[in-house]
């Protein structure tokens, strides 16, 4: 998905500009390039100079636009792009920044412009000549149009042209943009597509994703819709279309430039699923009262009372995050006695939800920017629910638009398959578990068991990830199967959709996962010899229905991997293969089993020498619908 940096300040942009593209590849894209403004003679006169713009572009990677810009002086102030190509096939001439016919502006979007047609036409009628086939370029030529209309004197300033071309558009938008007839700004606005400053000493950063700024600043500002940034190489002013002065708060950025590094793993994803005993114990740290079976949740102290009195939980989600919903059904359900549902957010948006004051919606996701969470939860708040969030990147859209709620503290999730967030959801998931369901029935006794049981997990974790070697052997025996099943029942059913999405995602193979029970209902025509069932059969109390369901499919000659109890060997000696997980709590244990899981899709993909931190189609933050 597009990627967008922009720098203003003392150093060259170019430095920047593309490391900060570098720290966004991660999200995916197929051409990149950079504008800056530059001093250059005027025409017919040796002595004034007056500035231009200068756009460099790419098809590919990061890496190229870097060799293109080799020895090229780049000023301190310029904005750079890698686009997913939505409109116009990936090449050099549909690559942003789109700059307008007079080369007055050059500008770098996030989004869709869905009127772009309508404005096209009314600009080509004034003589506009269009060079990309993107939406993008008719906000160049709004603002050229706006700023030194055909054949008229200059109209407006940078900053009212910037306004009144916004007010044209209709869409989503993260928009950049900079001018040569007025070099001390850069201006920046946000409708639906995400855009962050970064602020410096005596510099400004821009970006479409908080990653991007790690290990540049410390203080970060985040845009909120129909706002408009004013930039300055010392600092900035938000205001809305009305020209109104907003007050901003500004966060601090937690995440420092190593968690954002490879460190001697292969890939990010590899990396990710190591860090889990850690950032598992970051989610819990400081948050669990062992001596109560309590949690205590800061976040949520401002709704505390109205938590008291809800009746019935709404999870929304997409993805992973919806997979570790579904765990959080069974746990508030069964420890917490609160009525729950988890729904697609994509679909949750276009049904008509009945929703009251005293239904709890919350929203899962890593990066808080998910268009379609975002959408449900505006529908949530519409109808009255109280709204809470757990989210992983601090500031995000979600977390701002929330009521209230808890972070995960995963640090950066760079893989495009989510891991760690997963577990980190888990384990607030967990702890809110222990919040509700102490503020109602559960036990002092059985509280104080959970939090104990928690607090083990990341030994337990390290324990599977001493594993990794086996796991990868088995991934080799198991690289060419046409077609993988994930079977799972209570807790593990939403693990095994989660490690039938890993597959797929990273592999590229067909998979699909279902609740072992449901195994006859259908999914059991596909069982013959070439067929490995991956199936979640930890010692709990569903553990005797899955063992008849691994039966079924021995019996019709079907492979199994099993995910066991350390200890089973009865287990063991049936199936065809065998990783073991320790013995924890039923409601914990797909925190473990997730692990095997992710392991398995990892090296698979390993092995059909796949690209695993950017696999094909996929972006990291999904912002459009
Ligand atoms: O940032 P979010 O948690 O809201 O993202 C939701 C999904 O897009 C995400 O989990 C996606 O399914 C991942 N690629 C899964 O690995």
């Amino acid at each position: 998905m597009c990627g967008i940096v922009g720098y203003f300040g003392k150093r060259p942009a170019k430095d920047f500009l593309i490391e900060g593209l570098k720290r966004l590849e991660y999200r995916g894209y197929d051409s990149a390039g950079v504008a800056f403004l530059e001093k250059g003679a005027q025409r017919g006169s040796k002595a004034s100079k007056r500035w231009k713009i200068k756009a460099i572009k790419a098809l590919g990677k990061v890496a190229a636009l870097q060799m293109k810009m080799e020895g090229v002086f780049v000023s301190g102030i310029g904005i750079a792009h890698t686009r997913w190509a939505t409109h116009g096939k990936p090449s050099e001439r549909n690559a942003h920044p789109h700059i307008d016919c007079k080369g007055l502006v050059a500008v770098v979007h996030n989004g869709i412009i869905e009127n772009h047609r309508e404005l096209k036409e009314v600009l080509e009628k004034r003589g506009h000549k269009f060079r990309s086939e993107t939406d993008t370029e008719v906000i160049a030529h709004l603002l050229e149009e706006e700023m030194s209309p055909s054949g008229e004197k200059r109209k407006v300033g940078f900053e009212e042209a910037f306004v009144k071309t916004l007010k044209q558009l209709r869409g989503a938008y993260g928009i950049v943009a900079i001018a040569t007839e007025d070099p001390e700004i850069m201006l920046a606005a946000r409708f639906s597509s995400p855009l962050v400053l970064g602020i410096g000493s005596g510099e400004m950063f821009i970006a479409s994703d908080v990653s991007a700024l790690v290990g540049d600043v410390k203080r970060v500002v985040y845009l909120d819709d129909d706002e408009i940034a004013v930039i300055r190489r010392d600092g900035y002013v938000v205001k809305t279309l009305s020209s109104r002065k907003r007050e901003k708060e500004e966060l601090t950025l937690e995440w420092d430039k190593t968690v954002a590094e490879h460190s001697g793993y292969a890939h990010f994803m590899l990396k990710e699923i190591f860090d889990q005993p850690k950032s598992f114990a970051d989610a819990l740290r400081g948050r669990l009262i062992l001596e109560e079976g309590m949690a205590q949740l800061g976040g949520l102290s401002a709704v505390e009372k109205r938590l008291r009195s809800i009746n019935r939980i709404v999870i929304v989600s997409c993805g992973t995050s919806y997979h570790s919903g579904l765990v959080g059904e069974y746990m508030f359900e069964e420890y917490a006695g609160i009525p729950t549902e988890v729904e697609m957010a994509s679909e949750f948006r276009y049904r008509k939800p009945l929703l009251d004051r005293k239904t709890a919606v919350i929203a899962i996701s890593q990066s808080g920017e998910t268009a379609d969470t975002l959408a449900a939860i505006r529908e949530a708040k519409e109808k009255g629910a109280l709204v809470l969030g757990i989210v992983n990147v601090v500031g995000s859209t979600i977390a701002r638009e929330t009521d209230a709620g808890v972070y995960c503290h995963a640090g950066p999730e760079i893989s495009v398959a989510s891991t760690k967030a997963f577990t980190s959801q888990l384990a607030i998931l967990s702890l809110l578990t222990l919040y509700l369901g102490r503020q109602r029935g559960l036990s002092l006794v059985m509280g104080k068991r959970i939090a104990k049981e928690l607090e083990q997990i990341p030994k337990y974790m390290e324990r599977v990830l001493a594993q990794a070697k086996d796991i990868k052997k088995l991934a080799k025996k198991y690289a060419k199967q046409a077609h993988y099943l994930y079977l799972g029942r209570k807790y593990n059913f939403p693990n095994a959709l989660e490690g039938a999405l890993k597959i797929k995602e990273i592999a590229y193979a067909p998979a699909q996962g279902y609740p072992t029970g449901e195994m006859k209902h259908g999914p059991i025509a596909l069982i013959d010899s070439s067929v490995v069932t991956v199936m979640i059969m930890p010692k709990d109390s569903v553990y005797e229905k899955n063992v008849s369901g691994m039966e079924e499919i021995l019996a019709r000659g079907g492979k199994i991997l099993a995910i066991a109890t350390e200890g089973d060997t009865a287990l063991a000696k049936k199936a065809t293969d065998v990783i073991f997980i320790p013995k924890t709590l039923e409601m914990l244990s797909p925190l473990l089993a997730v692990i095997p899981l992710q392991l398995f899709a990892y090296y698979v993909a390993v092995e059909r020498g796949y690209d695993i931190d950017k696999p094909r189609n996929l972006a990291k933050s999904v912002t459009v619908e």
